[in-house]
């Protein structure tokens, strides 16, 4: 039987096998007569189905459901007394890439899980690529990198059924209760953004500014969404999971598709180094937000997303954003978790991707590298007949800082294994208070209980559930109260 030729419907040159060649056929396999067996020399046939079967690359393992654009951070105030970092110059336009997503779910799952939601940002600055990979929310769960994938893994899937579990989400909070603060964020209306439009985004941890005379700062990062912050209720996020997973993929796409492009503002809090030794709390525990009355906001210019990723995988599933992305005059803290994250980022891109996936066009630097890194797999930028080894006598440039480093800080002690030293007012339960007494509204706190309530009667059991109603009353003893006193209603089991 002959199939109809659709080349009344193909235009252009036809296409190449992968040596560059004519491809013969993109539409019959090569086989003996008509109906005979298929032939192994038959290139294109095993070249087609061999790539096939190694299209994808591993989903990130937090933070896999998500997509992005690209854009522009303007610098529109003057900060040069806190940070001499090029990109945050008065007047300096930098582009840069954002991509959205959330933490718990895979590739496939719908966008409007209740979760938090990852705000990741990659800007192509003149002195190297630096990336802040941050969050929805202004703290984080944990205070020690140890944890953090005993975290992810309460969070995603049973090792027995393979099911999603909420027992085993509430035993891993209420053993680790520091992470009272975000899961009051998570029930909360933050964990059901409207859109990525709608949302703001945080750096989170505390990280270090250094200015042209050496003088260091201590800085949160704040990107206030310009397209204010909403929500959308449990009922309606539910039905737009079952009826379009990719609700907020499409609605950042089709917004700038249609012109219509979202905006943040950055302020940023500033601490004076000095100030950390004798602050009430630890500034650099993350599950902590430094109140604003004591550092306020302070204006430092815009980001605007304005196109779409032209190839999604090329651009968003190989980008690689990592905290160890710094530039000079902006470094890290002694916030553990963020000395973790130092290491994790690059080392999971290695894997996910490749040896080389710092060489990809998505997370290539704008300015000239001249990296030691050699070889690998995948190697496409290399450096000719250079010497590979430094220092050498053949003209090839190499670093040699010594002394001080202008981003440090002080550190001596004993080597230990223990919780941050206590400051005044460092506990677990108390911002989350705050947080839900002072913040919340009456309708934002009647609809955190009931959030709370029914998430705890999706399979909360003994001796778990008996500690996440203590959890609450630590956080306040009148939601406390009303969280089991709603459960006990959901269940028809008065206490
Ligand atoms: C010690 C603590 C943490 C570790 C070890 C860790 C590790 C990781 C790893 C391995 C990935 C996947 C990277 C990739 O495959 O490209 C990831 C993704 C991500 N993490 Fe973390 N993480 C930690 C804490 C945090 C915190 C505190 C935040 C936010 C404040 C955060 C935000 C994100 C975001 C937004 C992504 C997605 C990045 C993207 O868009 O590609 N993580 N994390």
């Amino acid at each position: 039987m002959t199939e109809k030729n659709p080349e009344q419907h193909v235009t252009g040159t036809p296409s190449t096998r992968e040596n560059g060649a004519p491809a013969g056929s993109d539409r019959n396999s090569l086989s003996v007569g008509s109906n005979g067996p298929l032939l192994l020399h038959d290139v294109r046939l095993v070249e087609t189905l061999a790539h096939f079967n190694r299209e994808r690359v591993p989903e990130r393992n937090p933070h896999a459901k998500g997509a992005g654009a690209f854009g522009v951070f303007e610098t529109t105030e003057d900060v040069s007394r806190y940070t001499k970092a090029a990109l945050f110059q008065k007047g300096t336009k930098t582009e840069m890439l954002a991509r959205f997503s959330t933490v718990a779910g895979e590739q496939g799952s719908p966008d409007t899980w209740r979760d938090v939601r990852g705000f990741s940002l990659k800007f192509y600055t003149s002195e190297g690529n630096y990336d802040l990979v941050g969050n929805n929310t202004p703290v984080f769960f944990l205070r020690d990198p140890m944890k953090f994938p005993h975290f992810i893994r309460s969070q995603k899937r049973m090792p027995g059924t393979g099911l999603r579990d909420h027992n085993m989400q509430w035993d891993f909070w209420t053993l680790n209760p520091e992470s009272a603060h975000q899961v009051t964020y998570l029930m909360g209306d933050r964990g059901l953004p409207r859109t990525w439009r709608h949302m703001n985004g945080y750096g989170s941890h505390t990280y270090m500014w250094v200015n042209a005379q050496g003088k260091k700062f201590w800085v949160k990062y704040h990107f206030l969404s310009d397209q204010g912050v909403e929500s959308m209720s449990n009922e309606e996020a539910e039905r737009i999971a079952g009826s379009d997973a990719d609700y907020h993929r499409r609605d950042l796409a089709e917004a700038i598709e249609r012109g219509d492009h979202p905006s943040w503002t950055l302020y940023v809090q500033v601490m004076p180094y000095e100030e950390a030794k004798t602050y009430r709390f630890n500034p650099f525990d993350l599950t902590k937000v430094w109140p604003h009355s004591d550092y306020p906001l302070i204006k430092v210019g815009k980001m605007t997303l304005n196109r779409n990723p032209e190839n999604f995988f090329a651009e968003i599933e190989q980008a690689a954003f990592a905290p160890s992305n710094l530039v000079p005059g902006i470094g890290v803290s002694p916030d553990k978790m963020l000395l973790g994250r130092t290491f994790a980022y690059a080392d999971a891109q290695r894997a996910r991707i490749g040896t080389n996936y710092f060489q990809l066009p998505v997370n290539k630097p704008k300015v000239e590298s001249n990296s030691y890194t050699f070889d690998g797999n995948m190697t496409y930028e290399h450096s000719g007949k250079a010497p590979v080894y430094a220092p050498n006598s053949y003209g090839r440039p190499w670093a040699d800082e010594t002394g001080p480093v202008d981003d440090g800080w002080e550190a001596d002690g004993e080597m230990v294994r223990s919780a941050y030293e206590l400051h005044p007012e460092d506990d677990d339960f108390s911002q989350a208070g705050a947080l839900v007494r002072e913040v919340f509204d009456d309708a934002q706190r009647d609809r955190f209980v009931e959030t709370v309530a029914n998430h705890l009667a999706g399979g909360v059991k003994e001796p778990v559930l008996s500690r996440a109603f203590e959890y609450w009353r630590n956080v306040d003893e009148n939601i406390g109260k009303r969280i089991e006193n709603a459960y006990r209603e959901i269940k028809g089991d008065p206490a």
